[in-house]
This record gives structure tokens, C-alpha cells and sequence, in this order.
């Protein structure tokens, strides 16, 4: 009889659903920096779930792009002493070492900063001015009159309205946590040039989400079972609060890194606006490179439009899209998928720093990165729920479960069968009911539909908890049969080969279910096994008629390795003699810097401050300064009464949470203070008095 191939098996599990055409995304990550951990793990849930669609024969456009504008971006750029577009261009430079690195199958990887999105994003806002959807209204709003220009509420500080503290945002206040406008702030200051800002006025153009059409259209859109339960509810407190749907600001002045508003002189695009229109922008990039029409592609029936994105940007995607673009008469998204944050070690990440676990070293340390892909898969679930990298659950997982289940039937199973078969599986014979012949085979494929299913519902956790079952039923079916003790006794020839070969066939199907989370390991498997790639779930029943030999399909994880990944950057070691030299200078350069003696009159303890000291200086001037110090671990205020030391005196003054400063004192510290602490103070050989140049 010849090796069962697609007709040897009659099992019933294909189910013949329609192709589904469908247009996914992640969000736009800001182009102001790096990818960090939680970005990737956003790319990898997206792309198992992109990954199973295409195994399941459906068509799928996944597309991402970098968030170029707005005004961070911009400021950002000028401190680095680039162009806006040759900052994100650095930035977006850098993506492809991720993507590529860690599997992430996007079909195209484009910028807001680009010609489609300019022309999407007028033409949906003239849309929208058309259906009545667009109001102008003049506000008042601070200006940095040294900068010249408005501040968005990030760039202004002040003292909260409501309870005093200093140094708090123009949106809200981290002692009390109260809510309010900049102009509410008390002595406002730039935090951009430290200039007390002026109220000016600016007629700013608003999206009409007020508007009766527009909270009835997200009423249906948000409420009709597409969303998961918390977003949906989420959505709900925002359509019924007591103010209901505010109308969105959606103009900012020049100057601003965005897309011109369309007869507005002067006048930009809000980043958030443009921001979504990146994924038609994206897609229409990726077909104009194809040959494939854009128009076409949103006219066929039954397209669906999918986004992945975090939790903290809910709002703008199932209230602020969905009416942009409905109002607009574009395509509405079909749906709005959400994960939580991923932490580490239960830490949140800092926005702007990520966090101890980068993704660039963990590549760079050659850590495989179907690992992460497994590991995280492991983790989530469909819901809005935060997922932990934890390193000894991470070792934990890939060593026992993934390597120890999984892999390890494909080494035990293969040795026997190329040592005593020359590599060629047994016939499956169907006759008796394929359930006795063959029963890893038969349990493996009998799960799929659950586990496509989960993975489709994104409950990679319980794809992963199913696949691991089948594992344990294989090793426990193998283990059972004791084929090392078999195998000498030539009887029981027939025996081992079944076994052997109900095992590579059972891990021939689990390796089409991991395919999604490990695709370059599947692929090698594929080889081995001689299994048809592009791997498909179609073809998930036509199992291997032999193996290879065995070659090492994964290594596992040194716990070493973690211990690397999270130690601290090479800049950040204590490396013995110091920190590198900074770049050499003239002596003008230096000149610039006026040093001057300063004898320490008042030191004291800075309320609400635990680093700071608030030292009156004497430079000989006639009247003293006040200057905030960073020493407080280091000294007594009583004991630097009345001593002498070094300032640097014509430093601009610098507005701080506590007061001005007005110049810096100068001490010696460890580059790495934090692992190396100390501060000392310099301290001039008597006879030197207040006012002296240092030179
Ligand atoms: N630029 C906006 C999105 C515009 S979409 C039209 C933005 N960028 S972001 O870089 O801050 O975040 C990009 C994505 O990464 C968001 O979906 C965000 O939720 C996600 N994550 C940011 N930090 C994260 C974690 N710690 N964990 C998981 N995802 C996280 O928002
Ligand atoms: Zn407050």
C-alpha cells in the first residue's frame, strides 16, 4: 500500500469556508524612537493571528507605518539639529532590523510623512467639511513668545490650580490628580525656553463629534457585539458621560510638523488625525508597488478592515476613526482588536525608555526569536488583560514545554525510525478505525479546529494550553509503548515502527499548529519532514511518508542568557578609570564657561525634594544666588555652611519644580552613580575668595 498522502485520510475536519480579504494593521508607532519590547509584543500577536489567516487560505493585506508629526516629533528633531524628516528617516532606517528579526510578516511598512497620507487625510477632511461635520471655533491658548509658538499642554508647567504643587503639567497634576486647562495653571512657564507663556487667540478647526448623526452612527458601531466586552463598555462610559462626545480639536499653528488643512493658511492637520489615515496610506503605498487597485479593493463585498492596537489608545480608534471615516464615506473598520501592556517582571515601562528588556539585544545576544514568539503567544488571551515577561517563567515555558513536549518527540521518534526503517513511516492503515492504528495522529488533528478556532478568537494561551495537551498525550502514548526496550526484540518490529511513526506524524500536525507562533522553526520542520510549504491547513492530513536524519531543531534557553539581556548597558557599567572622554575642545570653548569661587552662606533641605539641596551662594556679586544642587545624599546642609567651592556662574537660569536656579556647583561623581554612589563637592585650597575666576 502505498504512504497515505491527502487521499489516505478520510478524517472530516476541513471545514470549506469563503476566503476572507482582509486589510489588518498595527498601530503607528511614533517615529521619535526605537521599538521597545512592548511595541514587538504588539507585531507578534498580530502577526500569529495574520499568519493563521493566510494558513486558513484567506487573503490578507497587513500593513504598518511609522507616526511621523506633530509637535514632539518636531522639537525632538531641533534638539537633535535635523530636519523633522531626517529624524523620522533615521528612526524609520531602524525597523527593519526588528521586523525582520522577529518574524514580523508585514506586507509593506510606509510613513504618515508621505504623499498618499497627504492626500487621504484632505480628502477625508473636505469630506467631512461637505456633510457639515466640520466647525471653527477661536480659542485662547498659551504661547511661548521666545519659541514662537502655541504650546501644546505638554510643553507647559505650573502650579496646579487646585492644590498648589509646583511644577505640574498643563493638563492635570500628579499630587492631587486633578484635571484642568493650562490656563488655569498658576505662573505658567515654556517648559520649551522657560519664558512665561502669553495667552494669544487662534481660530482651530473642529471634527463635529457632537453632531446627533455622529453619536448615534458610534452608539451602533461601538455597541453591536463586534468589540471585545471591556472596549465596548469602555465606549459606552464615553458616549453616555454626563458631556457626552466634546467636539474634536482637530487644527494645530504653525509651526508643526504635519499635513496642511486644505484653504487654512497656516493651518495643520492634529497628528491624531493624520495619524489612522497612515493604514489607508500604508495600503495604498503596498498596491501602488504591486499593481493592485485601491478602489477595487474597498468596492469587493465582504472586506474586512482589522486594526491591533494597546489599550491606551482605545478612544481614538472605536470613537474618533470610525466617524472620520463613516462621515467621510469611507469603509468603516470592521473591527478594533485590544491587549493590554506588557510588563516586566511586573514593572510597567516608561514610555520613552521601554524598559530593562530590549528587543535589539535580545537578537543581538543570538536568543531566538520564536522564544519571545512562543513565550508571549503562551501569555496572551483575548481580552484587555496586561501580560508579564517574567525570565524564569520565559525559561520555564520554552525549556519544559516547548522544547521538552514539543521538540523532543521529533528527536526520540526520528532516531529509531532512520537507525531501523531507513527513515521510512509505517503505512497508516485506516481499516479497523483510524483511532486504534494511529492514535497520536488521530488526537493531534482531532484538536485543530478547536485550536485554529482560539488562535482566531486570539486566545493564543489556550491554542498553546491545547497544543501542549496533544504533546502530553503523545509522549505519554510513546513512553507507554517503550520503544528503547522494543527495539531489541526483533518481534516487535511492527510495534516500534508504529509508534515511531504515529509520533512524527502527530508532530507533523502539531508543527502545522505552531506554524503562526514558530515560523522559522515550522519551516525547518517542513523541510525535515519534506511537508508542502508554504505550510497550509489544508494540507495539515497529508503527514509525512518519511524522515532524515535528525538534525537540532531548537536549542534551549542558557538562563545565562537572561542574566545578559537584562544586565545593564555597556555605557551604564562601572568601567574601571571612568567614563570616555567628551569630545575635545578649544580654548575658547572653555573660555565660554565662567567659573568663579562661591562661598556657601545658606544650605538647606529642599521640601518634597530628596535629591536636592537649596544652596545661597556668594560670588562676590553684592547680593547672593540661589542654586539647587543634587547632593543631598552627600551632605549635612549644616556642615557646607561657610565652606568654599566651585560654580559654574553664567549658566543661563533654569525655572526648576522648587524655584530658579541661577548657576550649578560643581562636583565629582562615578559615571554610574547608581552603582557606584558618591558626590564631592570641589573644595579650593584656602586663601581663594568669593568671586575669583577659575581658569
Ligand atoms: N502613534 C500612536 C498610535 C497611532 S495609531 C494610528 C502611538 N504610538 S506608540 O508608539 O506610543 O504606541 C504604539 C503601540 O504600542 C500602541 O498600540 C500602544 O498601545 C502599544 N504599546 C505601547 N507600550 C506598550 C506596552 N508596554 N505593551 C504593549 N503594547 C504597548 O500610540
Ligand atoms: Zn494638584
Amino acid at each position: 500500500m502505498p504512504c497515505p498522502g491527502k487521499m489516505g485520510v478520510l478524517l472530516p475536519f476541513r471545514s470549506p469556508a469563503m476566503p476572507r480579504k482582509l486589510f489588518v494593521t498595527t498601530a503607528l508607532p511614533y517615529a521619535n524612537a526605537a521599538f521597545h519590547i512592548g511595541h514587538i509584543m504588539e507585531y507578534i500577536q498580530a502577526d500569529i493571528w495574520v499568519r493563521t489567516q493566510r494558513m486558513q487560505g484567506h487573503q490578507v493585506h497587513f500593513v504598518g507605518a511609522d507616526d511621523a508629526h506633530g509637535a514632539p516629533i518636531m522639537i525632538a528633531a531641533e534638539k537633535a539639529g535635523k530636519t523633522p524628516q531626517e529624524f523620522v528617516g533615521a528612526i524609520a532606517a531602524g525597523r527593519k532590523q526588528y521586523l525582520d528579526g522577529f518574524s514580523i510578516s508585514f506586507d509593506n511598512w510606509h510613513s504618515t510623512d508621505s504623499d498618499e497620507n497627504v492626500w487621504f487625510s484632505q480628502d477625508i477632511y473636505k469630506r467631512l467639511k461637505a456633510n457639515g461635520f466640520i466647525a471653527t471655533k477661536t480659542i485662547e491658548q498659551f504661547f511661548d513668545p521666545v519659541k514662537g509658538m502655541f504650546l501644546p499642554d505638554r510643553y507647559i508647567k505650573g502650579e496646579c490650580p487646585k492644590c498648589g504643587a509646583k511644577d505640574q503639567y498643563g493638563d492635570s497634576c500628579e499630587v492631587c490628580s486633578s484635571v484642568y486647562t493650562p490656563t488655569e495653571l498658576k505662573n505658567p512657564y515654556s517648559v520649551l525656553s522657560g519664558a512665561t507663556p502669553e495667552l494669544r487667540t487662534s481660530e482651530h478647526y473642529f471634527f463635529k463629534l457632537s453632531d446627533p448623526r455622529c453619536v448615534d452612527f458610534l452608539r451602533q458601531w461601538t455597541q453591536d457585539g463586534r468589540l471585545q466586552t471591556e472596549v465596548a463598555n469602555k465606549a459606552n462610559e464615553w458616549l453616555s458621560g454626563e458631556e457626552g462626545l466634546g467636539d474634536w480639536d482637530i487644527s494645530r499653528d504653525a509651526p508643526y510638523f504635519g499635513i496642511p488643512i486644505p484653504d487654512a493658511p497656516g493651518k495643520y492637520f492634529y497628528v491624531w488625525l493624520d495619524a489612522p489615515i497612515g493604514y489607508l496610506a500604508s495600503l495604498k503605498n503596498y498596491f501602488g508597488k504591486k499593481g493592485l487597485d485601491f478602489a477595487a479593493f474597498f468596492a469587493e463585498p465582504g472586506v474586512e478592515q482589522i486594526h491591533f492596537i494597546g489599550k491606551d489608545i482605545i478612544y481614538f480608534h472605536t470613537l474618533f476613526w470610525p466617524a472620520m471615516l463613516k462621515f467621510a464615506g469611507y469603509k468603516t473598520p470592521d473591527n478594533v482588536y485590544v491587549h493590554g501592556f506588557l510588563t516586566v517582571s511586573g514593572e510597567k515601562m516608561s514610555k520613552s525608555r521601554g524598559t530593562g528588556l530590549s528587543p535589539l539585544k535580545y537578537l543581538e545576544l543570538g536568543m531566538n526569536p520564536e522564544w519571545l514568539r512562543y513565550y508571549i503567544a503562551a501569555k496572551l488571551n483575548g481580552r484587555v488583560e496586561d501580560v508579564d515577561f517574567n525570565p524564569d517563567d520565559f525559561v520555564a515555558r520554552v525549556n519544559s514545554d516547548l522544547i521538552g513536549k514539543y521538540v523532543n518527540i521529533a528527536s526520540r521518534a526520528s532516531g529509531f525510525l532512520v537507525k531501523h526503517f531507513d527513515g521510512a513511516l509505517s503505512t497508516w492503515r485506516h481499516a479497523g478505525g483510524g483511532e486504534d492504528l494511529s492514535p497520536m495522529t488521530f488526537h493531534a488533528l482531532a484538536a485543530k479546529d478547536a485550536i485554529i478556532e482560539a488562535i482566531n478568537a486570539r486566545d493564543y494561551g489556550r491554542a498553546i494550553r491545547d497544543i501542549m495537551a496533544v504533546a502530553d498525550f503523545v509522549n505519554q502514548k510513546y513512553d507507554a509503548a517503550k520503544p528503547w526496550e522494543i527495539a531489541k526484540d526483533p518481534a516487535k518490529r511492527e510495534v516500534l515502527h508504529d509508534v515511531c511513526s504515529d509520533a512524527i506524524r502527530a508532530f507533523a500536525v502539531m508543527t502545522y499548529l505552531l506554524a503562526p507562533i514558530l515560523p522559522r522553526t515550522s519551516e525547518r520542520i517542513a523541510q525535515w519532514l519534506g511537508l508542502a510549504t508554504p505550510l497550509a491547513f489544508a494540507d495539515i492530513d497529508r503527514v509525512p511518508s518519511a524522515v532524515k536524519p535528525y538534525e537540532h531543531l531548537m536549542q534551549r534557553v542558557d538562563p545565562k542568557l537572561l542574566d545578559a539581556l537584562f544586565e545593564p548597558p555597556a555605557q551604564e557599567k562601572v568601567i574601571p578609570g571612568g567614563e570616555d572622554l567628551a569630545a575635545e575642545i578649544k580654548i575658547d570653548d572653555f573660555s565660554k564657561v565662567d567659573l568663579r569661587i562661591a562661598k556657601i552662606v545658606n544650605a538647606e533641605h529642599v521640601e518634597g525634594s530628596d535629591k536636592l539641596l537649596r544652596l545661597t551662594l556668594d560670588v562676590g556679586e553684592g547680593r547672593t544666588r540661589n542654586v539647587f544642587s543634587g547632593i543631598k545624599s552627600a551632605y549635612e546642609p549644616a556642615d557646607l555652611i561657610g565652606k568654599h567651592t566651585v560654580m559654574v556662574a553664567n549658566l543661563a537660569p533654569r525655572k526648576m519644580k522648587f524655584g530658579v536656579s541661577e548657576g550649578m556647583v560643581l562636583a565629582a561623581s562615578h559615571a554610574d552613580e547608581k552603582a557606584n554612589p558618591g558626590i564631592f563637592l570641589l573644595d579650593p585650597y584656602p586663601g581663594a575668595q568669593p568671586g575669583m575666576r577659575v581658569r
